[in-house]
C-alpha cells in the first residue's frame, strides 16, 4: 500500500496549536468481536442483538471486524495515517465477566499488549471505561437504574487504573450516558431495550454517580492522570419564533445537554428539567452531586449534528436512532416535534450543521466553568459501496469532517480551550441497532473477509494531520 504519508503538500491556510491531538475513535463491542473468548463474560449487547427486531437484519457484535485478534495490523494502519492518539473503549465483561467479583486476567492482557503496541508506535492511548457493554449479570440485577451498578462501575474501573495507569495518562469514564440511559432504558432502541421512564432517569443519575466514584477512586491513586467524561451534545434550536417551540427547545436543550453538564460541571441539576420530569418521581440525593461534580482534566464532547425542535402540531422529522423505534427517548420532554430544518444529512439522516459544533463549543467556554475541552467522536456515516478496486471515494465524509474541523479551528481562534479531535471512526463498525448496514470509518472493512482498505477520506485525514492544519 502507498503509505497514507505521501502526500508532501504546502503548508496549512488553518493550522491547529502545536500539541493538538489528532485521533481516532472506535468502541469495544464495534469493532472487537472475539465475543466468547479468553473468559469474556456476556454483556446487554449479545443479549440485545439476540432478540428478535432489536438490531438490523440480526446482525451481532460477535466477529465485528476482528480487531481482538487483527490489532497489529489496526495500530500500523493509525501509525501510517499519523494519529497521535487513539480513543477506544474497555469491556468491562472482558475484564470482569460477571460485573462484580472475580477479574479476568486474560480479558485485560488484551488491554496491555494493545496500550503496549500504541505507545510503542507514538500513539497515546485514550480508553474510555464504559461504552455500553454493560454485563449481563448486571442487568439481571436491575441494571442502571440501580444504585449499586454505580459502585460496580467504579471498582471495575479502579482496578483496570490499576493495571494500566502507569502507561496511560488520558482515562474517560463514561461514553454519552445520554445513550446509555435513555436510548438503553426509555425508548428501548438500545440494549437492555428497557422502556422505564423513571429507571431512564435514575439511569442517568447512576452512570454520573459511577463516573464521580471512578474519578475519586482513580485520581486517588495516581493525581497526576487526566480524568474526564464524554457526552453527546448537540446545539439545539425552535423551528420558529411561536413561543411553544421556544419552549420545547428548552425542554430538549434540558434533557439532552444541560442533565448532564450541569451535574458534572456545576454539582446541581438543572431545576427546570426537574420540574419537567417530577411525574416521575426523579428525587436525586442532594449529597451525590459532590461526588459526580468531580473537578475534571477533560470533557469529551461528541457532537454530530443540531435537533431543530417545535412544541406545535405539525410534520415531525425522521430522527431515529434504530430502524424499529417507536418509543420516546425522552421523559418528561412533553410535546415535541423534531422537524426539518432543510440541510443537507448523512446516511444517518442526520442534518449536518458544522455551526452547531461551534454553538457547543463556544457555549461550553461561556456557561461552564473552564475545561480542557475534545471533541471525542465526530464523523459520518453512510451506506457505502467500495468501487471496482475496493477503493471508497468519500467526498461526503471528507466535507463534513473539513467543515467540522473549521469549526473547531475558528472556536479555537476565539479562545476555548479545545486541544484535540477524535474522528469517529477509525474503522467501519458494528453500528448498534443499524448492524453493518451504516459505515462511519476512515478505513473500509470488506465484512466477509475483514480486509481493510483506506477511503479517500483516510488520505485526506492523513494530510490534514501531517500539516497540522486544514488546506486553503
Ligand atoms: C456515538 C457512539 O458513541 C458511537 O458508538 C456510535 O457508533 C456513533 N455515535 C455513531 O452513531
Amino acid at each position: 500500500m502507498t503509505s497514507l504519508k505521501d502526500d508532501t503538500s504546502a503548508a496549512p491556510a488553518a493550522p491547529f496549536p502545536t500539541g493538538f491531538r489528532w485521533g481516532a475513535a472506535t468502541a469495544a463491542y464495534q469493532i472487537e468481536g472475539a465475543a466468547g473468548e479468553d473468559g469474556r463474560g456476556p454483556s446487554i449487547w449479545d443479549t440485545f442483538c439476540r432478540t428478535p427486531g432489536k438490531v438490523l437484519r440480526g446482525e451481532t457484535g460477535d466477529v465485528a471486524v476482528d480487531h481482538y485478534h487483527r490489532f497489529p495490523e489496526d495500530v500500523a494502519l493509525m501509525a501510517d495515517l499519523g494519529l497521535t492518539a487513539y480513543r477506544f473503549s474497555i469491556s468491562w465483561p472482558r475484564v470482569q465477566p460477571a460485573g462484580a467479583g472475580a477479574f479476568n486476567t486474560e480479558g485485560l492482557d488484551f488491554y496491555r499488549r494493545l496500550v503496549d503496541a500504541l505507545l510503542e508506535a507514538g500513539i497515546e492511548p485514550w480508553p474510555t471505561l464504559y461504552h455500553w457493554d454493560l454485563p449481563q449479570p448486571l442487568e439481571d440485577k436491575g441494571g442502571w437504574p440501580e444504585r449499586e451498578t454505580a459502585h460496580r462501575f467504579a471498582e471495575y474501573a479502579d482496578h483496570v487504573h490499576a493495571a494500566l495507569g502507569d502507561r496511560v495518562a488520558h482515562w474517560m469514564t463514561v461514553n454519552e450516558p445520554w445513550c446509555a440511559a435513555f436510548l438503553g432504558y426509555a425508548s428501548g432502541d438500545h440494549a437492555p431495550g428497557r422502556v422505564d421512564p423513571p429507571g431512564s432517569l435514575l439511569a442517568a443519575h447512576h452512570l454520573m454517580l459511577g463516573h464521580g466514584l471512578a474519578v475519586e477512586a482513580m485520581r486517588a491513586r495516581r493525581p497526576d492522570n487526566r480524568f474526564g467524561a464524554a457526552v453527546n451534545l448537540y446545539a439545539v434550536s425552535p423551528a420558529t419564533g411561536d413561543p411553544a417551540d421556544a419552549d420545547a427547545a428548552r425542554r430538549i436543550d434540558g434533557l439532552q445537554n444541560r442533565l448532564f453538564l450541569d451535574p458534572l460541571l456545576l454539582g446541581r441539576y438543572p431545576e427546570d428539567v426537574l420540574a419537567d420530569t417530577s411525574r416521575y418521581g426523579f428525587t436525586p440525593p442532594d449529597a451525590d452531586l459532590a461526588v459526580i461534580n468531580q473537578p475534571l482534566d477533560q470533557l469529551g464532547i461528541n457532537y454530530y449534528s443540531r435537533h431543530t425542535v417545535a412544541g406545535t402540531p405539525g410534520e415531525a422529522a425522521q430522527t431515529a436512532s434504530s430502524p424499529f423505534a417507536t418509543n420516546s427517548p425522552w421523559p418528561g420532554s412533553g410535546h415535541v416535534r423534531f422537524v426539518p430544518a432543510g440541510r443537507p444529512v448523512t446516511g444517518m439522516g442526520w442534518e449536518i450543521d458544522e455551526s452547531g459544533l461551534h454553538e457547543v463549543l463556544t457555549r461550553l467556554h461561556r456557561e461552564y466553568p473552564s475545561v480542557p475541552l475534545y471533541i471525542t467522536e465526530n464523523g459520518a456515516g453512510y451506506d457505502e459501496v467500495p468501487d471496482g478496486d475496493g477503493t471508497v471515494q468519500d467526498a461526503g465524509r471528507i466535507a463534513y469532517l473539513d467543515a467540522h474541523l473549521r469549526a473547531c479551528h475558528d472556536a479555537i481562534s476565539e479562545g476555548v480551550p479545545l486541544h484535540g479531535y477524535f474522528t469517529w471512526s477509525l474503522l467501519d463498525n458494528f453500528e448498534w441497532a443499524w448492524g453493518y448496514s451504516k459505515r462511519f470509518g476512515l478505513v473500509h472493512v470488506d465484512y466477509a473477509t475483514q480486509r481493510r482498505v483506506p477511503k479517500a477520506s483516510a488520505r485526506w485525514y492523513a494530510g490534514v494531520i501531517r500539516r497540522g492544519g486544514l488546506p486553503e
